[in-house]
Order: structure tokens, then C-alpha cells, then sequence
């Protein structure tokens, strides 16, 4: 079986009121632990790759590990997503180079523009057999190399989404209700609260139509622990309470991107190991249980919060 576009499984996750999951990939032990994770449990993936990821692992890579865990998973279906694409032309080299779905992503840019330039990837995409996410709203947080300050982040406007939809063709939305990436989401001291207001709103105007949360990781607090306490520094680290992602996920949500829990997992499993094992330096020592690490989070995802356990 070849990667797949997401149009089968967001129709799938609409209706059976689950999500797929999102996950960020940058080399070969966090796509093994994923993979193996949904593998097992017979869920449908989306594996998606960052401008960053690109510029770190190679697009070639990254194409072929993902290549080979598709080999590895006995048909599980799986998409090649480009996450948060800035120009035409990046989305273009993954479309020519592979990609099931990008991500064309001018949230920052005024409504028109967006417009425009979505409408533009959309056409090259469709041509060619792939789907395309496009945003209105603006998080907060770090993407790429763009920092968004949580004053300039702005909710979406539920007025706009129609016509969004209608002028570019998009095959999905990511909308902004709250949420923002990184591992730093809400204040201390503050009650985390998506606003599914808006979210009930996008639905009602947009039947049927899959939407996507970014910025979706819950920071369990046990990696934040572990990792301060192994020698790191991360006070205050806050995510989204698996409690509305579930929500979410029952509601229009099709998408759940999650890229912060996997480094979580990973850094304090690998923090933990170099605590306990001052000695060792071959690197399989410490990844194999940093892979295992992420495998076990990505499980309890599928399991507990997406809701897509046995979808395929
Ligand atoms: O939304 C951003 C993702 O977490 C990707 O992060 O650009 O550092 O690869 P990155
Ligand atoms: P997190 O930082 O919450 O994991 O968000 C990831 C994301 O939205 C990737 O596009
Ligand atoms: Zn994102």
C-alpha cells in the first residue's frame, strides 16, 4: 500500500467522532515510535514534517524513513504531511517530492493574501492528487523560526470561515481556539480553557467540513517532572488538558498535532538515562529507551485522548 492522502480517514474521524493524530518527525527513533505505537494499535497516522525538520534531516530521509515504516506497518494507513508550509514553493517541492498533504499556512498574512496564496497551492496540490490544510487565526508560540507573542495571537473569526473555504478549495482548516505551540501554553496559576464557542461555530458553518487543532500537546506533567528533575530546566511548562482534546476530537477536530509531547518524551527519558548510566556513550543505549518512551506516549493518545484505537 502507498501513503495515502487524508480525505478517507478525516471522513472516517467526522463521523466516528474521533481524530487522527498529527505527529512531527526529525529522525528515524521518533518515527519508529510512533509507527510502532499506531501500528499496533490499528491506527490511522498522519506523519508530518516541518520547514525545520527538512533543513535538519533531509527531505529525501525523512521521505524514505517514513517509506520504510509504511513497509513496516502491514498497510496502516499513513499520510506525509508538510506542517506549517511558508511559500508556494516549499509546498510545492513536497507535493513534486512525495508528500500526500501540506500545510500552506499565511495566518499571519491579511485575509486577502491568504486568500490568494492558498488558492494557488490548492491548485498545484489538487492537480496532483494531494490535500491541503490551510489556517485562519493566529497562535501563539514558536513555529519555524516565527515567534507569535500571545498578544498578537488572535482567535478565528467563525464569519470568515465560509467564504475562506469557498474561495480556496481547502481540504481542511486549522483553526485558533486557544491553543499554542510549544510547551509553555497557559500561565501558572491560570485554568487552562479552549474555546469551544468558536469551535461550535466553525461547525455550524461549515458541516462536515474537518478542522484541525494545532498546538495540541498536553505537556504531561510527568516528562516535566522527570526532566527537572534529571538536570533540566523547565518550570511552569503548561499543555492542553487531555480532557478537551478528547472534546475536541468528538466535535468537527479531524487533526490533533502533536509535536511537543514527543520531544517531552524523549529529553526526559534521555535525561533520565545519562543520570543513571553516567557511563555510557553508545547511542543506542539511550535512544532505544527514548524510542520506547515515545512509543508509550503515542499510545496513550491513540488510546485515550484521539479515540482512533482499531480505526483501520
Ligand atoms: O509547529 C511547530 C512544530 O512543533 C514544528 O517545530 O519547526 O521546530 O520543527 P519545528
Ligand atoms: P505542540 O507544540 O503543542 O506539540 O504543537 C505542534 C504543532 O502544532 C505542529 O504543527
Ligand atoms: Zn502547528
Amino acid at each position: 500500500m502507498a501513503l495515502v492522502t487524508t480525505t478517507e480517514m478525516f471522513k472516517k474521524a467526522y463521523e466516528g467522532g474521533y481524530a487522527i493524530g498529527a505527529f512531527n518527525v526529525n529522525n528515524m527513533e521518533i518515527v519508529q515510535g510512533i509507527t510502532e505505537a499506531a501500528g499496533e494499535l490499528r491506527a490511522p497516522l498522519i506523519l508530518q514534517v516541518s520547514k525545520g525538520a527538512r533543513a535538519y534531516a533531509n527531505h529525501t530521509y525523512l521521505v524514505k524513513l517514513v517509506e520504510a515504516a509504511l513497509a513496516e506497518t502491514n498497510d496502516l494507513p499513513i499520510a506525509l504531511h508538510l506542517d506549517h508550509g511558508d511559500s508556494f514553493e516549499l509546498c510545492k517541492d513536497c507535493i513534486d517530492g512525495g508528500f500526500t498533504s501540506v500545510m500552506i499556512d499565511m495566518s499571519s498574512k491579511p485575509f486577502d493574501e491568504n486568500i490568494e496564496v492558498t488558492k494557488k497551492v490548492v491548485e498545484y496540490a489538487h492537480d496532483k492528487g494531494v490535500v491541503v490544510e490551510a489556517e485562519l487565526g493566529t497562535l501563539a508560540g514558536i513555529e519555524d523560526e516565527v515567534q507569535v507573542s500571545a498578544e498578537d495571537s488572535s482567535y478565528t473569526r467563525p464569519e470568515d470561515v465560509e467564504e475562506f473555504v469557498d474561495r480556496t478549495g481547502c481540504d481542511s482548516l486549522a483553526i485558533a481556539i486557544g491553543t499554542s505551540h510549544g510547551a509553555y501554553k497557559f500561565k501558572p496559576g491560570t485554568k487552562p480553557q479552549l474555546r469551544f464557542d468558536i469551535l461550535e461555530e466553525v461547525e455550524k458553518r461549515l458541516p462536515n467540513f474537518p478542522i484541525v487543532l494545532h498546538g495540541a500537546s498536553s505537556v504531561p506533567q510527568e516528562f516535566v517532572e522527570k526532566i527537572n528533575k534529571y538536570g533540566g530546566n523547565m518550570p511552569g511548562a503548561i499543555g492542553v488538558p487531555e480532557d478537551q482534546l478528547r472534546k475536541a476530537a468528538s466535535m468537527a477536530v479531524c487533526k490533533i498535532n502533536i509535536d511537543s509531547d514527543l520531544r517531552l518524551a524523549m529529553t526526559a527519558s534521555i535525561r533520565e538515562h545519562f543520570v543513571n548510566n553516567p557511563a555510557d556513550f553508545d547511542p543506542r543505549q539511550y535512544l532505544k529507551p527514548a524510542r520506547a518512551a515515545i512509543k508509550a506516549m503515542v499510545a496513550h493518545k491513540i488510546t485515550d485522548v484521539l479515540g482512533c484505537e482499531n480505526a483501520c
